[in-house]
Protein backbone atom coordinates (compact mmCIF):
# COMPACT_ATOMS: atom_id res chain seq x y z
CA UNK A 1 0.00 0.00 0.00
CA UNK A 2 1.13 3.22 -0.92
CA UNK A 3 1.67 6.42 1.70
CA UNK A 4 -1.14 8.49 2.23
CA UNK A 5 -0.54 12.05 1.14
CA UNK A 6 -1.41 14.81 3.12
CA UNK A 7 -4.64 15.63 2.57
CA UNK A 8 -5.73 12.66 1.09
CA UNK A 9 -8.92 10.56 2.89
CA UNK A 10 -7.95 8.28 5.46
CA UNK A 11 -7.36 4.54 5.19
CA UNK A 12 -10.87 2.91 5.35
CA UNK A 13 -10.67 0.17 8.09
CA UNK A 14 -12.95 -2.96 8.55
CA UNK A 15 -12.19 -4.12 11.66
CA UNK A 16 -13.29 -8.47 12.75
CA UNK A 17 -14.09 -9.37 16.36
CA UNK A 18 -15.41 -12.21 18.23
CA UNK A 19 -15.15 -10.97 21.91
CA UNK A 20 -14.85 -7.99 24.58
CA UNK A 21 -13.77 -5.85 21.21
CA UNK A 22 -11.02 -4.23 23.42
CA UNK A 23 -8.25 -3.89 21.03
CA UNK A 24 -11.55 -2.78 18.58
CA UNK A 25 -12.08 -0.26 21.28
CA UNK A 26 -8.49 1.06 21.39
CA UNK A 27 -8.65 1.97 17.79
CA UNK A 28 -12.04 3.68 18.24
CA UNK A 29 -10.58 6.14 21.22
CA UNK A 30 -7.34 7.08 19.42
CA UNK A 31 -9.28 7.93 16.01
CA UNK A 32 -11.74 9.98 18.06
CA UNK A 33 -8.87 11.58 19.78
CA UNK A 34 -6.91 12.36 17.16
CA UNK A 35 -9.03 12.51 14.02
CA UNK A 36 -9.32 10.04 11.18
CA UNK A 37 -7.36 12.46 9.06
CA UNK A 38 -4.21 12.68 11.22
CA UNK A 39 -4.15 9.22 12.23
CA UNK A 40 -4.20 7.92 9.00
CA UNK A 41 -7.89 5.72 9.45
CA UNK A 42 -11.60 5.54 10.08
CA UNK A 43 -12.94 2.36 11.15
CA UNK A 44 -15.74 2.31 8.30
CA UNK A 45 -17.62 -0.80 9.78
CA UNK A 46 -17.08 -4.24 12.39
CA UNK A 47 -18.00 -7.24 11.76
CA UNK A 48 -18.15 -10.89 13.89
CA UNK A 49 -18.81 -14.43 13.48
CA UNK A 50 -21.05 -14.62 16.71
CA UNK A 51 -23.59 -12.01 18.02
CA UNK A 52 -23.92 -10.82 21.38
CA UNK A 53 -20.86 -9.56 21.67
CA UNK A 54 -19.52 -6.55 23.74
CA UNK A 55 -17.42 -6.07 20.44
CA UNK A 56 -20.34 -5.34 18.48
CA UNK A 57 -21.95 -3.43 21.01
CA UNK A 58 -18.84 -1.27 21.18
CA UNK A 59 -19.56 -0.59 17.23
CA UNK A 60 -22.63 0.25 18.12
CA UNK A 61 -22.48 2.96 20.73
CA UNK A 62 -20.19 4.19 18.06
CA UNK A 63 -22.06 4.60 15.52
CA UNK A 64 -20.74 2.36 13.29
CA UNK A 65 -21.96 -0.42 11.05
CA UNK A 66 -22.03 -3.92 12.21
CA UNK A 67 -22.20 -7.25 10.15
CA UNK A 68 -22.39 -10.97 11.52
CA UNK A 69 -21.31 -14.04 9.31
CA UNK A 70 -21.72 -17.43 11.07
CA UNK A 71 -20.20 -20.73 9.88
CA UNK A 72 -23.35 -22.39 11.10
CA UNK A 73 -25.26 -20.65 8.75
CA UNK A 74 -23.55 -21.98 5.88
CA UNK A 75 -23.50 -25.21 4.87
CA UNK A 76 -19.69 -25.30 4.42
CA UNK A 77 -16.85 -23.46 5.36
CA UNK A 78 -15.82 -22.31 2.02
CA UNK A 79 -19.39 -20.43 1.57
CA UNK A 80 -19.04 -19.10 4.80
CA UNK A 81 -15.59 -17.51 4.15
CA UNK A 82 -17.05 -16.24 0.72
CA UNK A 83 -19.59 -14.84 2.62
CA UNK A 84 -17.73 -12.87 4.95
CA UNK A 85 -15.46 -11.85 2.40
CA UNK A 86 -18.49 -10.49 0.41
CA UNK A 87 -19.60 -8.74 3.61
CA UNK A 88 -16.28 -6.88 4.34
CA UNK A 89 -16.24 -5.92 0.51
CA UNK A 90 -19.00 -4.25 0.59
CA UNK A 91 -17.30 -1.22 2.99
CA UNK A 92 -13.91 -1.03 0.83
CA UNK A 93 -11.43 -1.36 3.01
CA UNK A 94 -8.02 -0.47 2.56
CA UNK A 95 -7.44 -2.52 5.66
CA UNK A 96 -8.90 -5.72 7.10
CA UNK A 97 -7.99 -5.54 11.12
CA UNK A 98 -8.32 -9.07 12.67
CA UNK A 99 -8.70 -7.96 16.94
CA UNK A 100 -9.58 -11.23 18.55
CA UNK A 101 -11.18 -12.70 16.01
CA UNK A 102 -11.38 -16.41 16.00
CA UNK A 103 -11.98 -17.96 13.13
CA UNK A 104 -9.36 -18.92 10.20
CA UNK A 105 -10.61 -17.29 6.98
CA UNK A 106 -10.14 -19.35 3.72
CA UNK A 107 -9.24 -18.77 0.45
CA UNK A 108 -11.71 -16.52 -0.95
CA UNK A 109 -11.33 -13.86 1.72
CA UNK A 110 -7.54 -14.28 1.57
CA UNK A 111 -7.82 -14.06 -2.49
CA UNK A 112 -9.62 -10.62 -2.18
CA UNK A 113 -8.01 -8.66 1.35
CA UNK A 114 -4.29 -11.07 1.32
CA UNK A 115 -1.78 -8.71 2.08
CA UNK A 116 -3.94 -5.79 3.44
CA UNK A 117 -5.50 -8.54 6.46
CA UNK A 118 -3.36 -8.09 9.77
CA UNK A 119 -4.05 -9.87 13.18
CA UNK A 120 -2.84 -9.76 16.88
CA UNK A 121 -2.04 -13.24 18.35
CA UNK A 122 -0.98 -12.91 22.08
CA UNK A 123 2.54 -14.40 22.07
CA UNK A 124 5.38 -13.99 20.31
CA UNK A 125 5.32 -15.82 17.23
CA UNK A 126 6.24 -18.35 15.78
CA UNK A 127 6.62 -19.34 19.22
CA UNK A 128 2.22 -20.43 20.48
CA UNK A 129 0.35 -20.06 16.97
CA UNK A 130 -3.12 -21.31 17.36
CA UNK A 131 -6.26 -20.28 20.18
CA UNK A 132 -4.21 -20.84 23.54
CA UNK A 133 -1.53 -18.82 22.79
CA UNK A 134 -1.08 -17.57 26.60
CA UNK A 135 -2.12 -21.02 28.21
CA UNK A 136 0.94 -22.46 25.72
CA UNK A 137 3.25 -20.02 26.96
CA UNK A 138 2.81 -20.36 30.41
CA UNK A 139 2.33 -24.29 30.15
CA UNK A 140 5.99 -24.40 28.61
CA UNK A 141 7.52 -22.35 31.27
CA UNK A 142 8.75 -19.29 29.14
CA UNK A 143 9.89 -16.58 31.31
CA UNK A 144 8.90 -13.38 28.62
CA UNK A 145 5.60 -13.74 26.16
CA UNK A 146 4.12 -10.82 24.21
CA UNK A 147 2.10 -10.29 21.25
CA UNK A 148 2.48 -10.07 17.97
CA UNK A 149 0.83 -8.16 14.60
CA UNK A 150 1.53 -9.41 11.68
CA UNK A 151 -0.26 -9.67 7.86
CA UNK A 152 -2.66 -13.36 7.71
CA UNK A 153 -1.24 -15.60 5.54
CA UNK A 154 -2.87 -19.14 4.47
CA UNK A 155 -0.94 -21.14 8.06
CA UNK A 156 -2.40 -20.51 11.61
CA UNK A 157 -0.44 -17.18 12.57
CA UNK A 158 2.35 -18.19 10.35
CA UNK A 159 2.17 -14.37 7.85
CA UNK A 160 4.80 -12.31 8.36
CA UNK A 161 5.45 -9.98 11.46
CA UNK A 162 5.03 -6.00 11.24
CA UNK A 163 5.87 -5.43 14.96
CA UNK A 164 6.19 -7.09 18.78
CA UNK A 165 5.96 -6.21 22.02
CA UNK A 166 7.53 -8.29 24.94
CA UNK A 167 5.83 -9.24 28.08
CA UNK A 168 7.24 -10.57 31.15
CA UNK A 169 5.87 -13.74 32.14
CA UNK A 170 5.60 -13.62 36.61
CA UNK A 171 6.07 -16.90 38.90
CA UNK A 172 2.30 -15.93 40.20
CA UNK A 173 0.37 -15.44 36.68
CA UNK A 174 -2.45 -17.82 35.88
CA UNK A 175 -3.42 -17.12 32.36
CA UNK A 176 -6.06 -14.39 32.62
CA UNK A 177 -4.07 -12.18 34.78
CA UNK A 178 -1.15 -12.85 32.12
CA UNK A 179 -3.46 -11.98 28.98
CA UNK A 180 -4.84 -9.13 30.76
CA UNK A 181 -1.19 -7.87 31.32
CA UNK A 182 -0.59 -9.05 27.36
CA UNK A 183 -3.64 -7.06 26.53
CA UNK A 184 -2.55 -3.70 27.85
CA UNK A 185 0.45 -3.81 25.89
CA UNK A 186 -1.17 -5.50 22.56
CA UNK A 187 -3.46 -2.66 22.08
CA UNK A 188 -0.57 0.29 22.16
CA UNK A 189 0.76 -2.08 19.68
CA UNK A 190 -1.83 -2.31 17.30
CA UNK A 191 -2.89 1.63 17.45
CA UNK A 192 0.22 2.22 16.64
CA UNK A 193 0.93 0.04 14.06
CA UNK A 194 -2.25 0.13 12.25
CA UNK A 195 -1.76 4.04 11.90
CA UNK A 196 2.04 3.65 10.70
CA UNK A 197 0.73 1.28 8.08
CA UNK A 198 -2.16 3.52 7.12
CA UNK A 199 -0.22 6.72 6.85
CA UNK A 200 3.28 5.90 5.56
CA UNK A 201 2.33 2.83 3.47
CA UNK A 202 3.83 -0.58 3.34
CA UNK A 203 4.90 -3.45 1.01
CA UNK A 204 5.81 -6.71 2.16
CA UNK A 205 9.30 -8.48 0.55
CA UNK A 206 9.08 -11.93 1.61
CA UNK A 207 8.44 -12.26 5.10
CA UNK A 208 9.55 -8.68 6.08
CA UNK A 209 7.29 -6.17 6.18
CA UNK A 210 8.81 -3.11 5.04
CA UNK A 211 6.95 0.58 6.67
CA UNK A 212 7.83 3.47 4.50
C1 LIG B 1 -6.46 -10.49 22.17
O1 LIG B 1 -5.48 -10.80 23.15
C2 LIG B 1 -6.18 -11.19 20.87
O2 LIG B 1 -4.83 -11.26 20.55
C3 LIG B 1 -6.72 -12.56 21.18
O3 LIG B 1 -7.92 -12.29 21.85
C4 LIG B 1 -7.81 -11.06 22.53
C5 LIG B 1 -8.94 -10.18 22.08
O4 LIG B 1 -9.23 -9.22 23.01
N1 LIG B 1 -6.84 -13.37 20.00
P1 LIG B 1 -10.34 -8.10 22.74
O5 LIG B 1 -11.58 -8.79 22.21
O6 LIG B 1 -9.77 -7.11 21.76
O7 LIG B 1 -10.59 -7.48 24.09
Amino acid sequence: MAAKPAGQRARRLVVLVSGSGTNLQALLDEIAATGAEAYGAGVVAVGADREGIEGLARAERAGLPTFVRKVKDYPTREEWDAALAEAVAAYEPDLVVSAGFMKIVGKEFLARFGGRFVNTHPALLPSFPGAHGVRDALAYGAKVTGCTVHFVDDGVDTGPIIAQGVVEIRDEDDESALHERIKEVERRLLVEVVGRLARNGYRIEGRKVVIQ
